[in-house]
């Protein structure tokens, strides 16, 4: 029987710091980190903006950063727990930077923290336009060290194993052999990320199945607030790109406006923090004018900023734009709403404990109460740094002696079996394109308050219940299996949205 002490599974941010903390600390364990894809291909890899973080108390307040995160989630958070992770988010900043993270600095040495919507400072902490791109390079080669750390990439995780209401395990894919195995653990924690391909205009990349929640879900853990999904305003408009390529907050935070096509500004009409506004507004603002003209985009104004500090900050998204063609100080940026974030999750305790015993969830998957309705900019990074050592210490502290035993195969990138849908499969690409097409209108028809609700609910339960018939059938494939998530988490949405 294949054992671990601790099962990490997912190679992002919330997934490898913690699985460092435990591992620098406690080396008579061994753990696991199953990951389905490469190691850096996580959402973690694809964060621009940065991280906030009251790092200059000459300039900002930890109560600023408190009320600013209170205001965005409009209500719905744990008041304790964004004071905890306000508090907190400094010392895990420099831990970060003591792990080989670089962050941007002005000439004088100071931090160039940036500026994004809802914030009342500039307080993100940032590598250029990829921040996230630096933190898993930091955090990969840093792990490498610990010789009680065993990596398995392209291990797919379906389904946790539970007994005597207490999670034991997982059941996962092993690409390489294209076999389904068991692998047995007292400590298993969840760090799948989000679920952003639930939608047909998503920044997330293509892992973003929400398999974590999905799993945790029938395995009888709580979830939380699933239907509060975040749209970020400006995603680059080029039809049909998934995922689509984000154009960060902080280009608006440096001064970037969004026009209409006849070129007038108009977020100030629907709020006085214009385009600084928190997400939710500055996305609906532009749902409304889109509605009004019948454009499909609006646009981003970057021709007024300084060529020199936009090319030192904002490097991949000049590159980007020019490859679409578009040159950031000429041209308009065509934008466009995109799902960005799923705030809600599994529910997690202060420690990333779930409702199931011996099962942590931190990162995008979880539920810890700091993002309410609508995260505030840049607090993601943060609040997976900082539950990852919450859970860290009590896992640290509580472990026995470890018992190390490991057999699991290694998957070799060349031997995989490749991930193609072979024959009648490919009619589940339809059926994603279906679910992904039904959810995005029901989502923009709860912002834009229109009847259909009801009718979009029966299509997407009825949809749901086809894809679980056909997963029971038919043989297991990854992507039938992501599909099922996909709708698992779609059901979730939908139950929990209150009725417009
Ligand atoms: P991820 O980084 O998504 O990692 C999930 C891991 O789980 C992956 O390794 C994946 O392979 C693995 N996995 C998933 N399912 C399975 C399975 N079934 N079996 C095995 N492994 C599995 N937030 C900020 O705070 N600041 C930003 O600037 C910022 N910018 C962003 C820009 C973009 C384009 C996007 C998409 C998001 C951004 N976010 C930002 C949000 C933030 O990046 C994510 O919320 C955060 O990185 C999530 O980290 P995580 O560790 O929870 O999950
Ligand atoms: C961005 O750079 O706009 C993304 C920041 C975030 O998602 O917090």
């Amino acid at each position: 029987m294949a054992y671990t002490d601790v099962l990490v599974l997912g190679s992002g941010i919330a997934g490898l710091s913690f699985a460092l903390k435990v591992a620098q600390k406690r080396p008579d364990l061994s753990i696991c980190i199953l990951t389905k894809a490469n190691k850096n291909e996580t959402n973690t890899k694809y964060a621009q903006g940065g991280i906030a973080a009251v790092m200059n108390t000459l300039t900002d307040t930890f109560d600023a950063h408190i009320s600013d995160t209170l205001k965005s989630g409009k209500g719905f958070c744990d008041t304790g727990v964004v004071e905890m992770v306000v508090n907190k988010a400094p010392r895990r900043l420099l831990e970060m930077i003591e792990w080989g993270a670089s962050f941007d600095k002005t000439p004088n040495g100071d931090w160039d923290l940036g500026l994004e919507g809802g914030h009342s400072q500039s307080r993100i902490l940032h590598h250029k336009d990829k921040t996230g791109y630096e933190i898993e390079r930091a955090l990969l080669k840093k792990l490498e060290a610990y010789k009680n750390i065993y990596f398995f990439t392209h291990h797919f995780a379906i389904d946790l194993l539970v007994q005597n209401e207490s999670c034991v395990g997982v059941k996962y894919y092993n690409k390489k052999l294209g076999m389904i195995e068991n692998l047995y653990s007292g400590t298993i924690y969840l760090a799948t990320g989000g679920s952003g391909q639930i939608f047909e205009t998503t920044t997330n990349p293509v892992i973003a199945t929400g398999d974590g929640v999905a799993m945790a879900h029938r395995a009888g853990a709580e979830v939380k607030d699933l239907h509060f999904i975040q749209f970020h305003p400006t995603a680059l408009f080029l039809k049909k790109e998934n995922p689509a390529f984000l154009i960060s907050e902080a280009v608006r935070g440096a001064g970037a406006k969004l026009v209409n096509k006849a070129g007038a500004r108009f977020v100030f009409d629907y709020h006085p923090a214009g385009e600084l506004a928190t997400r939710d507004v500055v996305s609906n603002a532009i749902f409304s004018e889109l509605q009004k003209s019948g454009e499909t985009c609006v646009y981003l104004d970057c021709t007024h900023l300084e060529t020199e500090a936009f090319i030192a900050h904002f490097p991949t998204i000049k590159e980007r734009c020019r490859q679409a063609g578009i040159d950031v100080f000429s041209d308009l940026i065509p934008v466009t709403p995109a799902a960005h974030y799923q705030c809600g999750g599994i529910a997690v305790n202060r420690n990333a404990q779930t409702s199931l015993k011996n099962l942590y969830a931190n990162g995008e998957c979880a539920h810890t109460g700091l993002h309410g309705a609508n995260r505030l900019a840049s607090n993601s990074l943060l609040e997976a740094l900082v539950f990852a050592h919450e859970a860290a210490k009590e896992v640290i502290n509580e472990k026995e002696i470890g018992e190390q035993k490991i057999s699991l195969h290694p998957a070799s990138e060349s031997s995989m079996i490749p991930d193609t849908l072979p024959g009648d499969l490919a009619e589940y690409v339809k059926l994603k394109g279906r679910l992904q097409s039904l959810m995005q209108h029901y989502y923009l028809g709860k912002q834009g308050g229109t009847n259909r609700q009801v009718e979009l609910k029966n299509k997407i339960t009825t949809l749901a219940e086809e894809i679980e018939i056909l997963y029971q059938i038919k043989d297991f494939h990854i992507s039938l299996c992501e599909l099922r998530n996909l709708a698992t988490i779609s059901l979730l949405i939908i139950k929990d949205a209150p009725s417009s």
